[in-house]
């Protein structure tokens, strides 16, 4: 699809990749919706972009009724609905065994729910509405487009509850390809290396500067910018279904 037709829900859309992707899509002439739990960065991102363009819709991607009824919201602001990209998620970074003893089980669930059943939620309600656009070009009807990590398939000590909620994102990308193949829906999940975001910018110096060594090349952290684009490179590429691209500049996380 062109960019400037993209009428899309972008979760996680008020920071890091999921506002770049929703400041690509604004800059090429689409409109976006954006779902996020922040409220002060919700209303900052509106400003930058416009109210004629993007919407914050309050929305905690784990709730199932509160998602339904902000993606019929957003299908209502946006004119449409034909795209949904799923961003928001949490590190969750924990032991197993850690100082204090085992992970509380909480924590590992809030990371699933937040990570995957988040995407999963987000992904199925859009489909719903989906399903119903006029076919565009091949009988294209919709774009999902998940966010995974590198840590799917090479976690750190730490990660375990954040690489099994994304190894579920990237797990999940190929059936639900082969499900909305019916309706024209694609499937895809980018798995970012290490990003340029306000998530990284939380964690310790020494630890940026060990993770921008590790990259082989461009020995670096990569831009948010560079992740819409492939954001934008998959919305454009009707070909391009069911498949999880890594986009890492040749990134494979030691184990610690
Ligand atoms: N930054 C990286 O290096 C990197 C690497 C690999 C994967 N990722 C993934 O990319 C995605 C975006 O990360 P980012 O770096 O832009 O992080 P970020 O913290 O800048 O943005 C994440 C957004 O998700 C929102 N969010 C959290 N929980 C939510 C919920 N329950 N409902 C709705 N919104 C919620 C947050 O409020 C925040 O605005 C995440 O899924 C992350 O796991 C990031």
């Amino acid at each position: 699809m062109h960019l400037s037709s993209a009428r899309a829900i972008v979760t996680g859309g008020v920071s890091g990749l999921g506002l770049a992707v929703a400041r690509h899509l604004v800059a090429h002439g689409g409109k976006v919706a954006l779902f996020d739990v922040n409220d002060e960065k919700g209303a900052a991102a509106v400003a930058e972009l416009g109210e004629a363009n993007a919407r914050y819709f309050k929305t905690d991607v784990t709730h199932e009724a509160g998602v339904v009824g902000n993606v019929n919201a957003a299908r209502e602001f946006l004119g449409g609905l034909n795209v949904a990209v799923n961003c928001a998620g949490i590190l969750g970074s924990g032991r197993v065994l850690g100082k204090e003893g085992a992970m509380p089980l909480s924590q590992f669930q809030t990371t699933v729910m937040v990570n995957l059943v988040g995407s999963f939620n987000v992904a199925k309600a859009a489909a719903e509405l989906m399903q119903h656009n006029e076919a565009g070009t091949d009988g294209e009807r919709g774009v999902i487009v998940n966010t995974a990590s590198v840590a799917a398939y090479e976690g750190q000590i730490g990660q375990a509850a954040y690489s099994a909620s994304k190894g579920g994102v990237v797990a999940m990308t190929l059936p639900m390809a082969r499900e909305l193949s019916r309706f024209g829906i694609r499937v895809m999940t980018i798995a970012p290396g290490v990003f340029w975001t306000p998530m990284v910018d939380g964690m310790p110096e020494s630890v940026q500067q060990s993770l921008a060594a590790s990259i082989p090349f461009p020995s670096r952290l990569g831009q948010p910018a560079e992740f819409a684009d492939l954001v934008a490179y998959i919305l454009g590429n009707t070909y391009l279904n069911g498949e999880t691209i890594r986009l890492d500049g040749a990134t494979r996380l030691a184990p610690k």
